[in-house]
């Protein structure tokens, strides 16, 4: 039989749990006097938040990064800056580099104690110790697809289909990496490990919503990239360049990506409205993914029209963050194991369904 971590045996039923669990979210508290690994569950959850938090800042200065157009700023050197451990009085460009080496390392340095601490704390194949391996997983490619945009030059004003390639595998990395983290913390939180049984229609529809972000996100590095090399004087000449031959090949995908996010923001509102809410945390979830989207829908207009100052690619760049977790947060809660079937919410010794 499985074991809580407590050594005591697993609750059964839905009444058997407490208020927040039955909403969808939240493992039990630790009991005062609880054995010492059980009294580090509750740290564990708020550090996993933590994480997620400070990994969507990384993000978003990395965006920053490249609107900057500071990617070279520490010339063609990695991971020294410049040749130098710590740079002596860095220019602008040099410093807004430096300080997201600095940060990003922070976060793999996170990722690595969340994942040591997802080890000692759950059982082997317990789903937190899965989402923290793969957190873990994504957080290193990322380095290397970081030191590779450095080393092979692809940063500054270089327009090589190679850029254009490692720029679009960074971000969806990115993504990969925040829904890992996400899970980690909403798991560790006490959503429940994903059921094998349900319709098979919804799980395809899930795939689709999120394949679907992945492929507007990547046609926005796209966009993104043509604005940081060839920026437009104004919407209309913009416009008129975007339909003209002469145009380089990346100026004329801009028009792709608001029709491909339209598209993608109608199925991913059919998906949420399609199916019959099951707790409380997957319909508020579901009212997240339709609010993220019609928020996204906004800004990117806002942004086009304002032709994409830095603060507004910034902004852009949150929404779609959020749209994708919405997305992933909301297809963990449906996908929950049902409550009756679930055992406890939180770290379950020798559950090897988890
Ligand atoms: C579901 C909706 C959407 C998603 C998920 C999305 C996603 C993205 C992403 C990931 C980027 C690249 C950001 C970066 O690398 O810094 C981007 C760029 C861009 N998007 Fe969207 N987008 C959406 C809707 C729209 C809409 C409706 C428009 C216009 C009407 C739009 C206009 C732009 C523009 C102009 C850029 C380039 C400037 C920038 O980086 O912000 N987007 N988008």
């Amino acid at each position: 039989m499985p074991q809580t971590i407590d050594g005591r045996g697993p609750q059964r039923g839905f009444a058997a749990r407490p208020a927040s669990a039955r909403a969808g979210l939240g493992a039990p508290a630790p009991q005062a006097g609880a054995p010492p690994r059980r009294r580090w569950l509750s740290s564990y959850r708020i550090s996993a938040w933590v994480v997620v938090v400070y990994t969507q800042l990384v993000i978003l200065w990395g965006a920053y990064v490249r609107a900057a157009g500071a990617g070279n700023g520490c010339g063609p050197n990695w991971p020294l800056c410049d040749g130098q451990f710590l740079p002596h009085a860095p220019k602008l460009k040099m410093f807004i580099e430096f300080f997201h080496r600095v940060s990003s390392g922070l976060d793999g340095v996170l990722i690595l104690v969340l994942w040591a601490g997802a080890m000692w704390l759950y059982p082997r194949r317990h789903r937190v110790r899965r989402a923290a391996t793969a957190a873990l997983g994504f957080v290193g490619i990322e380095a290397l697809l970081g030191a590779a945009l450095v080393l092979f030059g692809w940063v500054g004003m270089n327009a090589s289909p190679a850029r254009v390639t490692a720029d679009a595998a960074h971000l969806v990395n990115t993504m990969l990496l925040l829904a890992a983290v996400l899970l980690t913390a909403l798991w560790a939180s006490g959503v429940e490990h994903p059921a094998a049984g349900g319709p098979p229609k919804r799980r395809w529809l899930l795939g689709a919503g999120a394949a679907a972000i992945l492929a507007t996100a990547v046609c926005g590095v796209m966009v993104a990239l043509a604005d940081t090399l060839y920026p437009s004087t104004s919407l209309i000449a913009g416009m008129r360049l975007d339909l003209s031959h002469a145009a380089p090949m990346l100026d004329r995908l801009r028009a792709i990506h608001p029709a491909v996010a339209i598209l993608t923001g109608l199925l991913l509102i059919w998906i949420v409205t399609e199916a019959p809410a099951q707790q409380r945390l997957h319909k508020t979830l579901g009212y997240a993914v339709f609010a993220a989207v019609l928020v996204q829908w906004t800004a990117g207009a806002t942004d086009m029209l304002l032709l994409t100052p830095v603060a507004m690619q910034i902004l852009h760049l949150l929404g779609a963050d959020l749209v994708w977790m919405a997305l992933i947060a909301y297809a963990a809660a449906e996908l929950a194991d049902a409550p009756a079937k679930a055992t406890s919410g939180s770290a379950v010794v020798g559950d090897a369904t988890a």
